[in-house]
């Protein structure tokens, strides 16, 4: 008996190894491998106090809850433009002297999207249905021309889709980033357990594994080198983003600026959410510190609370944008500081699984306890926490599902209606409905322009004016 399964045995979790004698020497040495990177430890105390012992119940949580401060845009009420123009040239100074990195989580399954494939090649734009990793890197690129410093690129990926990623932006020449400034490195996996808190087995020879949640990215930063790296590379500011959003501002200078002019170690974009019930953790203050609850934490008598001018009190919507610092995410990643660390949080699944006799189940009913981390959970650690507002329209449109609300469907509708904003801007005339849509589908690649400004600069320089008609691509 080896050692590993000595310590499975020791811990209550010996049948992971009940068909290890059948398993052929690569096998076997595949399950080992598995097994030792399982904190046993770690799980056995997720299991008491995760699986065991209910939760809090919500009106604990809403105890003392009140509204998180945040910094609105210069057109909202009490927004400050000046302000904004300050942390604008603050985000361009940084962006100049190359002190800041895009980072991308794409390390999620995409269970409710059922693309076979990385989310992140999954094709979103109207026309060309360019890859949601191709967006991106042209966001990445436009602002590396614009600034005159190549900007790195990490993804984080799993095991699951770590090859396919890489292969893919390989095979597309990494979309004309230079090979060596995009980083590609896996987050961290945890067991699904059953409900007495037994390790399921995928298969005779495979633990049932999945990503240990965006909030693995941290320790993934650092298990990885990645904020090695970014030291040795004079990189402090990390922008985070979801793999899932072709809407977002890969690398917003004001939203860079406030964050370094606030010596923020976290810094988030909130919208104001968009009805009482909207399925979006909210920004929250609790005895003097941030944190964003999430909406089936959030009692409803909050979430439906107005404040005097009619608008939610509790309207600070999570859009999943932030700014890390690279200092605050070691320490968090590190593990070292015991006094700031993520909390896993349980989710109760449908997982197939092997039985003692190594048939399989197909499960119909959540059989299963997975175990996550969320990146925002982060906020309560970190010192000088920024939230400033954005508009949605300009920053967040996900593909979560297939069909429905945040689909492709839904999100290629906003990118237009984005392009025909700046065209407006521009002074083209283009005819929308009601909501700003267009009856065509055309597309404005990053690289013609990604703000209203540079894209009315590339229009301008345009000699000959194309007529926005149906295909049409400016690029
Ligand atoms: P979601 O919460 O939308 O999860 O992830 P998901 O796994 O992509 O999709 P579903 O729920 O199975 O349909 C939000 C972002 O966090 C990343 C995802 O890749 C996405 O960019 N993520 C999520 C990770 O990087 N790792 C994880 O373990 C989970």
């Amino acid at each position: 008996m080896t050692a590993t399964q000595k310590h499975f045995e020791d811990n209550g979790q010996g049948h992971v190894f009940t068909f290890f004698d059948e398993l052929s020497d690569t096998e076997k040495e595949t399950l080992l491998q598995q097994a030792s990177e399982i904190d046993l430890n770690e799980l056995k105390g997720l299991v008491e106090t995760l699986v065991n012992e209910p939760g809090e119940g919500n009106e604990s949580i809403a105890d003392a809850l009140e509204p998180a401060a945040f910094t609105p845009l210069p057109e909202s009420e009490g927004g400050n433009p000046s302000l904004w123009i300050e942390a604008r040239d603050k985000g361009e100074a940084a962006l100049r002297a190359g002190r800041v990195a895009a980072f991308t989580v794409a390390g999620g399954q995409g269970t409710r999207l059922g693309y076979d494939g990385p989310k992140g090649t999954f094709g979103v734009t109207p026309v060309l249905k360019k890859s949601l990793f191709q967006v991106f890197a042209e966001k990445i690129l436009a602002s590396s021309q614009i600034f005159g410093r190549p900007v790195p690129w990490f993804i984080l990926t799993s095991i699951i889709n770590h090859e396919e990623t890489v292969a893919f932006l390989k095979e597309n020449e990494y979309f004309g980033l230079h090979e060596e400034k995009v980083h590609f490195f896996s987050q961290g996996l945890m067991p699904a357990v059953d409900s007495g808190g037994k390790i399921l087995m995928a298969d005779k020879g495979q633990i049932a594994l999945s990503p240990d949640g965006h909030g693995g990215a941290l320790r993934a930063l650092v298990r990885s080198g990645a904020v090695r790296q970014m030291e040795a590379d004079g990189i402090d500011t990390i922008s985070y983003f979801q793999v899932d959003n072709p809407l977002v501002r890969c690398l917003d200078p004001a939203f860079i600026g406030f964050h370094l002019m606030n010596e923020s170690e976290l810094s988030s974009k909130m919208v104001p959410k968009a009805y009482a019930e909207e399925k979006v953790g909210v920004f929250c203050e609790k005895e003097g510190t941030s944190l964003v609850v999430e909406y089936s934490d959030l009692p409803d008598r909050l979430a439906q609370e107005k404040d005097e001018n009619g608008a939610l009190r509790f309207r600070a919507g999570s859009i999943a944008i932030h700014i890390f610092d690279r200092n605050f995410v070691n320490r968090l990643g590190s593990g070292d500081d015991e006094s700031a660390k993520l909390p896993f949080h349980l989710a109760h699944k449908k997982v197939p699984f092997i039985d003692s006799s190594g048939a399989l189940t197909e499960p119909t009913e959540p059989n299963a306890y997975k175990f996550e981390m969320f990146v925002f959970d982060a906020l309560p650690f970190a010192k000088n926490p920024v939230i400033i507002e954005t508009n949605r329209e300009d920053d967040f449109s996900p593909v979560k599902n297939a069909t429905g609300i945040d689909s492709a469907q839904t999100s290629a509708e906003d990118q237009l209606r984005q392009f025909c904003r700046w065209a407006k801007a521009a002074g083209i005339e283009v005819a929308t409905d009601e909501t700003g849509l267009p009856s065509f589908s055309f597309e404005v690649s990053p690289l013609f322009g990604d703000t209203p400004g540079r894209f009315t600069q590339s229009w301008n320089a345009l000699e000959h004016k194309p007529e926005l008609t149906e295909g049409l691509v400016l690029v």
